[in-house]
Order: C-alpha cells, then sequence, then structure tokens
C-alpha cells in the first residue's frame, strides 16, 4: 500500500529550521525544546517564482535611474536609520519587547504621511477601531479633515482580505500590526507560528515588489530576543528595524539592523512621553545628563553608531575584595573585554587588580561594543582605584592592545568633533590617529601612545 503524504513537518520557532522528525534540540541554531508540527503545504507557492510578461533578465543599463524618491517619515531620526526615508515598494520589519512603543512610532508615522498626500492603511490584528481612534487623538500629530481621507484603519487578521483591500484602496503605504496575529487560510498553522509567518510574509513581499506599495510590518520580539520566526522573517524583508530600551525609562533606541537601502547599525533615538514619541536631538546632551562632576571613577567616551558620534559615560566602582575572589561585573559593556582590560593594567601598569572588586557601568542604559571605549574604560578604574576624579572637560577614546598600547580607532575626527561641540576642552586619544587631524579649535588634543602615558594624565 502506498504510504501516505506526510503533510506535517516540525519547525523550529525560534530560528524556522524545518525537519522532518522531532528532535529535543534544533539542529540549527541549538535551541531546546523548539521544534512544533505544523501542517506543511506545497512547495509551489512561496517557494517558486511565478513566470510573468517582465520575468526576463536585463542589463544594468535597462535598469536606468535606480534611486527612487524616499518617503519622509516625519521623524528626522527615522529617516536617518531608514537611509533616507522609506524607499517605496520596500518591506520593513520593526522589532521589539511587546508595550515598548511599535505601534505608537507606526501611528505618528501614519499621521505625519497622510497629512503629507500619502494613502496609508492601518491594518491592526490587535486593537481595535475606537483603541487606535483614542490613541491617536491623544498623539502630538494633529491631522487636518483632508489629511484623514489619506488613513484607513482596518481590524483584521485574514490575509486575503487585507490583501483584497490593498487592491481596493491602493495604498502607498500599508503598516501590519503585528505579523503573529495575521493567517494565511493556505496556511493550517496558528497565527504567530513559522510556517504562518512565512507565509504571510512572503504574499506581503510579492505584492510590494509586484505594486510598489510600501508594507511596514510590526514583529513582536519573543523572551530570548528574537521575533518569532524572526530569521526566516529577517531575510526575506529589506530592512530591519529594532525598537529597544527599558520599558520604564523614557527613552527608546530605534536601531536598524539590517538596510538593503542605506547603512546599518544606524540609531535613532526617541523619548516617550503623555503625547507620544518625540525624537530626541542632541543625544549626546540626553545621555550625558545628571552626570556628577568631581565624583572619582567616572569619565565621558566617544562612540560611533553608524556614522554618529555619541557620548556615553563610563564608571568604574572599585572596591577592596572582602573575599579572595574579586568581584567583578560590567553593563552595557562585554564582561570579557572589560576582564582582559584590567588583566592589561595589572600586568602593565603593576595595578593589583585580583585584590578589587570592580563593577563597570556604561551610563544611561547603553548598550556597547566599540573597543574606541577600552582606553576610557582603563581611565575610569584607574580613577577609581586611585580615587581621584579626571577633569569634568576630558573626554578619552582609543582601543587597548593587549600590551597596553593604544591604538587608532576609526572616524577621530567625527568623535572628537561631537566632543568639542559637547563642550569638552581636553581629548585623550591615540597618538596615532593624531597625524591626520591638525589643529582643532577649542581642544587640547593630547595623543597617547600606551596606557602608562594616559595614566599620567590622572593624579
Ligand atoms: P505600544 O505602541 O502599544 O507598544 P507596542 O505596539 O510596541 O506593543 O506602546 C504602548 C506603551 O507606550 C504603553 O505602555 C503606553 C505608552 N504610551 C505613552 O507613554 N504615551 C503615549 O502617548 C502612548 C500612545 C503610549
Ligand atoms: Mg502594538
Amino acid at each position: 500500500m502506498a504510504k501516505a503524504k506526510k503533510m506535517t513537518a516540525f519547525f523550529c520557532q525560534s530560528c524556522g529550521f524545518e525537519s522532518a522528525k522531532w528532535t529535543g534540540q534544533c539542529p540549527a541554531c541549538k535551541e531546546w525544546n523548539t521544534m512544533v508540527e505544523e501542517p506543511v503545504r506545497g512547495k509551489t507557492q512561496t517557494g517558486t517564482l511565478r513566470r510573468s510578461e517582465s520575468a526576463k533578465a536585463v542589463t544594468l543599463d535597462e535598469i536606468g535611474e535606480t534611486e527612487k524618491e524616499r518617503t519622509d517619515t516625519g521623524f528626522t531620526e527615522l529617516n536617518r536609520v531608514l537611509g533616507g526615508g522609506i524607499v517605496p515598494g520596500s518591506l520593513l520589519l520593526i522589532g521589539g519587547d511587546p508595550g515598548i512603543g511599535k505601534s505608537t512610532l507606526l501611528l505618528q508615522v501614519a499621521l505625519h504621511m497622510a497629512e503629507s498626500g500619502k494613502r496609508i492603511l492601518y491594518v491592526s490584528g490587535e486593537e481595535s477601531l475606537s483603541q487606535i481612534g483614542m490613541r491617536a487623538g491623544r498623539l502630538r500629530e494633529k491631522i487636518s479633515p483632508e489629511g484623514k481621507k489619506n488613513l484607513f484603519f482596518f481590524c483584521e487578521t485574514l490575509l486575503s482580505e487585507i490583501m483584497a483591500a490593498v487592491e481596493e484602496k491602493k495604498p502607498h503605504i500599508v503598516i501590519i500590526d503585528s505579523i503573529q496575529t495575521m493567517v494565511s487560510e493556505e496556511v493550517q498553522a496558528s497565527p504567530g507560528s513559522v510556517s504562518q509567518v512565512r507565509e504571510t510574509t512572503g504574499v506581503l513581499l510579492r505584492a510590494a515588489k509586484e505594486t510598489g506599495t510600501t508594507f511596514l510590518i510590526v514583529g513582536h520580539v519573543t523572551k530570548d530576543g528574537t521575533v518569532a520566526g524572526p530569521r526566516v522573517l529577517e531575510h526575506m524583508v529589506d530592512a530591519v528595524l529594532y525598537f529597544e530600551g527599558d520599558r520604564y525609562a523614557s527613552y527608546r533606541i530605534l536601531r536598524g539592523v539590517k538596510n538593503r537601502f542605506g547603512a546599518t547599525n544606524e540609531i535613532g533615538i526617541f523619548e516617550m512621553q503623555g503625547d507620544g514619541l518625540s525624537e530626541v536631538q542632541n543625544a549626546s546632551e540626553f545621555l550625558l545628563s545628571g552626570r556628577p562632576k568631581d565624583a572619582s571613577g567616572a569619565i565621558v567616551s566617544c562612540t560611533v553608531e553608524g556614522t554618529r558620534p555619541l557620548l556615553v559615560e563610563v564608571q568604574a566602582l572599585i572596591t577592596k575584595t572582602n573575599f579572595g575572589f574579586p568581584k567583578r561585573q560590567s553593563t552595557g559593556m562585554e564582561y570579557n573585554r572589560v576582564s582582559v582590560l584590567m588583566a592589561v593594567l595589572e600586568k602593565r601598569l603593576g595595578i593589583p587588580m585580583s585584590e578589587y572588586d570592580a563593577y563597570v557601568n556604561l551610563a544611561g542604559g547603553m548598550k556597547q561594543k566599540e573597543p574606541a571605549l577600552d582606553l576610557s574604560v582603563v581611565l575610569a578604574i584607574l580613577s577609581g582605584y586611585r580615587n581621584v576624579a579626571i577633569r569634568p572637560d576630558m573626554i578619552a577614546f582609543g582601543e587597548v592592545g593587549l600590551s597596553g598600547e593604544v591604538r587608532a580607532v576609526q572616524m577621530t575626527k567625527e568623535r572628537i568633533r561631537e566632543a568639542v561641540k559637547m563642550g569638552f576642552t581636553t581629548i585623550v586619544l591615540p597618538k596615532a590617529g593624531l597625524t591626520k587631524i591638525g589643529e582643532i579649535d577649542g581642544a587640547e588634543l593630547i595623543g597617547v601612545e600606551n596606557i602608562r602615558e594616559a595614566a599620567e594624565l590622572i593624579h
């Protein structure tokens, strides 16, 4: 007897890996207990391309002018993360924890774009019309009666209904809030499962490329920090933006992790207020607000996110160890990196770090991996250890190598400029980076070759 065709497969809910049999651990991403049985469908729909009139290979010459006009979102911070605005026909994913402000941001963007004449379809599978209406009334974006005619709301989760509405209203921009609530009848799996998310995104992708409509998709992030069915989603879409930040603090960071139309790693900084999100224009000032003057164990440094220099405060609390084993903690920076820097201090400057507990912190809840922070970590620890405050107008950046040498970092000029703009007058930086800089008005540049030279600046 012929074997019945198998209609289900096991999908990893974390990375989307598909397997014919169940396994306790996903072979692809090594997560445990993430394989879930879901119905599968024929390979024909999302898997293969449809042959159409336009399906022929073309030369670069025939493509011609490729840069399309971008749509202003109303937020310069968001425009920058996107590489200058929304590109028509693109598919963008906005991920983040529930309650972080994704719906708020997109509703504000929708109100702004509708006011400037774009037709918007806002599809919500999570909120009712009255809830959206109430929220829209509270936001700072005010909309005229003409603008209101451009903005359509649709509370629906069925993909076929949504596509029919797109066909009928012919919007420039469609907002899908959220992809985890959307259902395609073609797939029997429950909403939010890997096969549903993959299928619905596939349909939206095709619609975006064929009609030139832009789709902004909201994706909730699961507790381990990934959007459900995320890696599947991430490589299908044109850009992935993550909205992060402490739910209990007011500011939010929008980070571009993938962008086919601009630089990645750009960030935008927003603040959640009573009337929605407002952008923080001067991020350095915001991050340094509340900085204590004359406290030991703290120094300002300059990191670069994408193309933007940002001033951050590095803090170190150094106390004598009570037990034989020193305690170490780092917040906002990589623990291992900080441990290495402490070992360098011990070896090269003879500081007995193993007798001290060390708590190193990047103030303001920022997270940074840039090696350019090394020098400031070293100086903050030294200042904490010697219990002498660093001059409040001093700033330091540079990578520290294992021999204690201070190495050049990229975008030196931009960092200096940002520091000067924020009123810092003494800038400690790698000597190697100094050669191309020349004189800078209003700032004293101190080039150091190794951490011993830098350490002499703290007394
Ligand atoms: P929301 O946009 O609903 O989050 P998401 O769509 O990412 O789940 O964000 C809601 C949070 O923002 C909620 O906790 C209330 C807060 N909020 C404000 O503080 N001010 C406002 O003007 C709005 C609309 C929301
Ligand atoms: Mg929401």
